[in-house]
């Protein structure tokens, strides 16, 4: 279905001289700008500290799509060169009234009226941002005009914070304002989950605990923590991944058929997997969540510091790089299936997937084969990046006079039946926010079930105070998470095992 173009509208951009910005909003929209999806009636206001006029903020923007891996596509492109007349650019405190007042004026000069106000700033902002609008009046909305708010992760630090966020914000503005964003729900894979599941008769009638043995979700990263030494010492990996983007992977995985594709359908789904996932006590989280830290090393030829060694990160830092949970969604469908989830800076390959390993046969009826060698369970994998696709591990007989079987990939991979481009996976998270869809925006009571299951995890490790485990960059993380899984019987599927170099028959 082709989708329609999106209604006019004014995005204003708290921190437009950032690198969310020029790195992912920008070419997003010169990317909807081509394909016709966002036309000439969208402008863009950026808001930011740094002084300067709309003409500063357009040849930055040059300059750095100047600089983009594309062959100069989006800095040529004819989107680029409409866009950038309808860039403008007002600097100011945001906890002062007087750019409240600016923006005002400005928006009361728009023929529309409408507005999204996009919030690219550190996370300490975002309630004194969306109070101080609600206080100038600019998130009223009338008849035919909408006014609503993107927000960016970080939402909140822990069950607390997040609640406290939330209450402060639905103080103000009502829930259908609210975009809370998640990137990796702007990712195609990820959408793709819902149609895996819910098109397909012969993966659905499986899903669930007769026939699925335990799932795997993993984001693994080769990239280490470099210049974000301030934010990452003080959040970790277990909060910069898990409550929010893995979450959403587990949602999707674990989530019952929604009564219809609608937003609320679908929200209200995932919200009641997410505050299904077991709360455990502080004996269970020490024992279903490890940690590690990497250590100085090698990396892919290149040098790694260590992470107590990196700028900005404290000598005696307690933070982890790496984190693996076993947790369980306590539902009819999911009893007794472990999900175990695993993600990591500086690994051995960047490989986000979802492993879902099915129950064995029953019952060999193989002769001459050795069940346990030649009758591996089945599995789906879900390659979420790089190498986008789905591949399914089923039994084959060998060709041959005797009955043997050999295990084999079918793979599809996205690259290959259609032309992905050159996407950010901010192109959906937009147009949605334009158009006023928010199924995939994470509503509150998902985002306060999220922090709910990993709050015990965070209250265990702040008062046992062991140090994360070390592991060596390049390597799948620390022995630690090896034991989680292994004391349970399995074992982690193997990093770098994406589509394009999956061995076609393992004998
Ligand atoms: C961000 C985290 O939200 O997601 C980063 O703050 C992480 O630490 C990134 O690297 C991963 O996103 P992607 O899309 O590169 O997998």
């Amino acid at each position: 279905m082709d989708a329609a173009p999106s209604p006019p509208v004014t995005l204003v951009i708290f921190g437009a001289t950032g690198d969310l910005t020029r790195r992912l909003l920008v070419p997003a929209i010169i990317n909807l700008t081509q394909s016709g999806l966002t036309g000439d009636d969208l402008h863009i206001l950026g808001i930011g500290i740094e002084p300067g006029d709309d003409a500063m903020l357009v040849a930055r923007l040059d300059d750095f799509l100047a600089t983009l891996d594309d062959g100069g596509a989006h800095a040529a492109s004819d989107g680029w060169k409409r866009l950038r007349q309808r860039i403008a650019y007002t600097s100011g405190d945001f906890t002062r009234d007087e750019i409240y007042l600016d923006i005002k004026a400005r928006l009361a000069r728009a023929p529309d009226g409408n507005a999204a106000f996009y919030l690219a700033v550190p996370p300490q902002f975002f309630g004194t941002i969306v109070e101080k609008l609600a206080q100038h009046g600019l998130t009223s909305e009338s008849e035919g005009v909408f006014r609503r708010i993107a927000i960016e992760k970080p939402f909140g630090t822990d069950l607390s914070t997040a609640k406290a966020l939330n209450a402060r914000i639905l103080a103000k503005v009502s829930e259908s304002q609210v975009y809370r964003l998640d990137h990796f729900l702007g990712k195609e894979t990820v959408q793709n989950i819902l149609t895996t599941r819910f098109a397909n008769m012969m993966i659905e009638a499986l899903w669930n605990n007769n026939y699925i043995d335990h799932v795997q979700i993993t984001a693994a990263e080769t990239v280490d923590v470099g210049s974000r030494g301030k934010f990452y010492d003080a959040t970790g990996a277990l909060r910069d991944m898990v409550p929010n983007h893995l979450f959403q992977l587990l949602a999707m995985i674990a989530m019952e058929a929604p009564n219809g594709f609608g937003a609320e359908a679908i929200r209200s789904e995932k919200s009641k997997a997410l505050s299904a996932l077991r709360i455990y006590t502080p004996e269970e989280a020490a024992t279903h969540g490890v940690r590690g830290a990497y250590t100085g090393g090698e990396l892919n030829g290149n040098p790694v510091t260590a992470f107590r060694a990196t700028k900005d990160v404290s000598a005696d830092s307690n933070t982890e790089t790496f984190v693996a949970l076993k947790l369980f969604v306590d539902t009819w469908r999911w009893a007794g299936v472990p999900f175990y989830l695993r993600t990591g800076k500086a690994m051995t390959a960047r490989d986000t997937e979802i492993v879902v390993t099915f129950r064995q046969v029953p019952f060999a009826q193989f002769r001459e084969t050795d069940v346990k060698r030649n009758l591996p369970p089945n599995k789906l994998i879900i390659q979420v990046q790089p190498d986008e696709g789905l591949s399914m591990e089923v039994s084959i007989k060998s060709p041959g006079l005797s009955v043997d079987t050999v295990p084999v990939s079918l793979d599809f991979r996205y690259a290959d039946k259609f032309d992905i481009g050159k996407m950010t996976g901010y192109e959906s998270l937009l147009y949605d926010l334009f158009i006023g869809d928010q199924t995939l925006f994470q509503r509150a009571d998902g985002i306060e079930a999220g922090w709910a299951a990993v709050q015990p995890f965070l209250d265990v490790w702040a008062t046992e105070k062991k140090e994360p485990e070390t592991y060596a960059p390049g390597s799948m993380g620390p022995t630690c998470a090896e034991e989680l899984i292994r004391k349970d019987g399995r074992e982690w599927h193997a990093l770098g095992v994406t589509l394009h170099n999956h061995s076609r028959a393992k004998p």
